[in-house]
């Protein structure tokens, strides 16, 4: 027992105390590995079912926080550096993939620039337009994507719902020079590694996944005190990992983080570009999850 009390020190209280019942599940019933997965899986589940909730809501059910609607000045505030200048360099045979769309309102943007908004216009470019996908788990379509899916032509803007992006097949969707994710799939998905794998097999070498991740430790360590973490990373001993280190571990990529620690929640910017073809993610396993918008969840690496 000393030696699991003295293993721990600098790990989080909740860390030890989880780490406690699996060592005392372990002594007990000498089943470390049954015990360690089955102690958090009821909680998980109805947790899951929440946030189904959260997906399907309408109307005036629809929590003020889940914002479905950010148009392409809003995806410009808040990703990387270098997402608009991509944008706009995307050829008329290129694909762009927004994960996690919404009403798809950023896409929309791109095709047609609103005249009062610069910030969208300038992202939007004057060149070309690459084809665009847009993905949601629900279908949140409004009248205005349907006309403008019917004036376009069905293969210049695409709306898929009903599935996560772990669900479709690459056949289905394709790759893409371009990938996107603006509190998606990204923040809300309780199967991270798997999703991240996806994401990068869907690009093209040399192609870039924008996103952004928000209350995280940061790969700048500039944290504030008193922060409530909503994604948390730990190594197979139960030690903190900052989300941006274990993204780097990743085969094939070439991975670059803007730590914002200055914003309400510590986010991380992230961009992740393909360089090779054989690509592969550190595979994690989800330990806790609590629906919201976004969710909090911690994972550990396996
Ligand atoms: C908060 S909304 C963000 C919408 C839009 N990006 C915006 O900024 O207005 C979250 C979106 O992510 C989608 N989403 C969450 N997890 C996903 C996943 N694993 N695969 C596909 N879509 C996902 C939801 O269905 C929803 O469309």
């Amino acid at each position: 027992m000393r030696s699991v009390k003295s293993s721990l020190i600098g790990v989080s209280s909740a860390t030890k105390r989880r780490a406690f019942m699996i060592f005392v599940c372990a002594q007990v019933l000498g089943l470390y590995a049954v015990c360690a997965q089955e102690l958090p899986q009821p909680r998980i589940e109805e947790e899951i079912s929440k946030q189904e909730k959260i997906y399907r809501s309408r109307g005036d059910e629809v929590p003020r926080g889940y914002v479905i609607d950010r148009g392409l000045s809003g995806y410009a505030e808040l990703l990387p550096a270098g997402f608009c200048d991509a944008l706009g360099k995307l050829r008329s045979s290129d694909q762009w993939l927004d994960i996690g769309a919404g009403s798809g309102q950023a896409i929309l943007d791109y095709y047609a620039p609103r005249d009062d908004d610069g910030a969208g216009k300038k992202c939007a470019g004057a060149g070309e337009k690459a084809r665009a996908l847009a993905i949601s788990i629900e279908d949140r379509r409004t009248d205005t994507w349907q006309q403008q899916a019917t004036s376009l032509g069905a293969s210049r803007i695409r709306y898929l719902s009903g599935k996560r992006l772990r669900d479709y097949s690459s056949e289905e969707l394709g790759k893409f020079r371009i990938i996107t994710d603006v509190f998606g799939g990204f923040s809300y998905s309780e199967r991270l590694s798997l999703f991240v794998d996806k994401v990068l097999s869907l690009l093209e070498i040399g192609g870039t996944f924008y996103t952004l991740v928000p209350g995280v430790h940061l790969e700048n360590a500039k944290d504030k005190l008193g922060i409530l973490y909503l994604t948390e990373l730990e190594d197979a001993t139960g030690r903190p990992e900052r989300m941006c280190s274990w993204l780097k571990k990743s085969a094939c990529t070439q991975v670059t983080c803007e730590s914002k620690s200055d914003w309400k929640r510590p986010t991380e910017l992230i961009k992740i570009e393909k360089v090779c073809s054989d690509t592969s993610v550190a595979p994690m396993k989800l330990l806790e999850f609590e629906a919201g918008y976004p969710p909090s969840r911690r994972f550990q690496i396996e």
